[in-house]
């Protein structure tokens, strides 16, 4: 019934968020609210003619959450693609927008109280689904990988040893999933809050962030965290397999504004160009395009399983509410309508009989590393 209802209203959703003022924004405020980012309804948006002001632009998404909406207001709306990952499907949720907009705030939030994002919400929902699942004969496996693509090279947050920065290639086996080689995969119970806090906070560290002058710890990377899960019912010989990406994209921004320079200027160019390449990728999915451009960036190519066919994919568009942010809003509301336009065709589940020689294994290791769209080779495993 769940997935039924998901079919029908599609497989690419699309969620705007606009951020509230911050004291840096340095832009009076009316009433709380922007004078400049309307919202209207739950579902639509508004943003001035930049060359006219007094026109304004209309957008209509799955869901458009104001400033005043708090974490688990969003996340609400998210774990209904939780759900469908923990029924078998490939699920790709992205955190997207100009830099400073609320990205990383939106996926890995603040701490463990009600700033926390979607990551460790999302968790939290998978480890409630497990103890009730149990209770009914499944079994579960889980595994977890957190990887950024830096200036188009993958480095491993998870890894154990810092000063072995390893090569990271991306495989594609005979059935089109994705294999990133000698990547670290962590064996998760996601109900062992500790141990979930510990990787988001290493990841967190690890990330390449700088100061820049429209956001004072700006993600310089794209990150992608994987969760791939496998769950087995001995009694009914079923194995289900799902994967769910959460994807913390580097914001689009222009250097006039950031004021980036050297390397992270250097930065600044590869992070617009693979984001024009996701660009691309949705234009032509949306367009039915023959050929979709996935290699021509790591992250597309990275996630092209999640993005083509069988996958269901969520975009949030993150917003800044300031009037000095209007073309770029407009930029990102322009690309939120393109993906909002995107069949990805019927999702597949991942559900199989399994006979008693092949049933998955209770090494939670092996049985989900077939699992993922993004699977690895794991040379080492803590
Ligand atoms: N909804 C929100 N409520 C409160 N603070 C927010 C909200 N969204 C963003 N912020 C704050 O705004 C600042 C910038 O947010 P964030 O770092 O998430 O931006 P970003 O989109 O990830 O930017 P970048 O592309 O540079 O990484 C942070 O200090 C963050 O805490
Ligand atoms: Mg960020």
């Amino acid at each position: 019934m769940h997935n039924i209802i998901q079919e029908l209203r599609g497989n690419v959703r699309v969620f705007a968020r606009i951020r509230p003022f911050l004291p840096d924004d340095g832009e009076q405020i009316v009433n709380g609210e922007s004078p400049s980012v309307t919202h209207f309804g739950d579902e639509q948006v508004a943003v001035p003619n930049p060359n006219n002001p007094s026109q304004r632009h209309e957008f209509s998404f799955d869901r458009v959450f104001g400033p005043s909406a708090g974490q688990e207001d969003v996340f609400e709306d998210v774990s209904e693609l939780v759900q469908s990952a923990l029924d078998g499907y490939n699920v790709c949720l992205f955190s997207y927008g100009q830099t400073g907009s609320g990205k990383t705030h939106t996926m890995q939030g603040a701490g463990s109280g009600v700033m926390r994002g979607l990551i460790p919400r999302c968790l939290e929902q998978i480890g409630l689904h497990k103890i009730a699942e149990e209770k009914d004969g499944w079994e579960f496996s889980m595994e977890v990988s957190f990887l950024e693509i830096y200036n188009e090279t993958l480095k491993d947050l998870l890894r154990v040893n810092m000063n072995q920065e390893c090569k990271h290639e991306i495989k594609v086996g005979t059935d089109g999933r994705r294999t990133v080689t000698d990547l670290t995969v962590k064996v998760i119970d996601p109900n062992d809050r500790v141990a979930v806090d510990a990787i988001i906070a290493l990841a967190a560290k690890r990330r390449s962030t700088a100061s820049t002058d429209m956001n004072a710890t700006s993600s310089r990377s794209h990150s992608v965290f994987t969760l791939s899960m496998t769950a087995t019912h001995v009694v009914r010989n079923q194995v289900v397999r799902g994967t769910l990406n959460l994807v913390d994209l580097a914001g689009s921004e222009r250097l006039d504004r950031s004021n980036a320079t050297g390397q992270h200027a250097k930065e600044t160019v590869a992070i617009n160009k693979s984001l024009s390449s996701l660009v691309d990728v949705f234009t032509a999915i949306g367009q039915k395009q023959s050929h979709v451009p996935f290699r021509n960036s790591k992250l597309t190519y990275l996630l092209q399983p999640a993005l083509s066919g069988d996958g269901k994919t969520c975009m949030i568009v993150n917003l800044s509410p300031t009037e000095a942010s209007v073309p770029e809003t407009l930029c990102s509301l322009r690309f939120a309508s393109k993906v909002n336009l995107c069949e990805l065709g019927k999702a597949k589940r991942s559900i199989e009989e399994v006979r008693s020689e092949t049933r998955a294994p209770s090494n939670a290791a092996t049985a989900s590393l077939k699992s993922g769209a993004v699977s690895r080779n794991v040379k080492r495993k803590l």
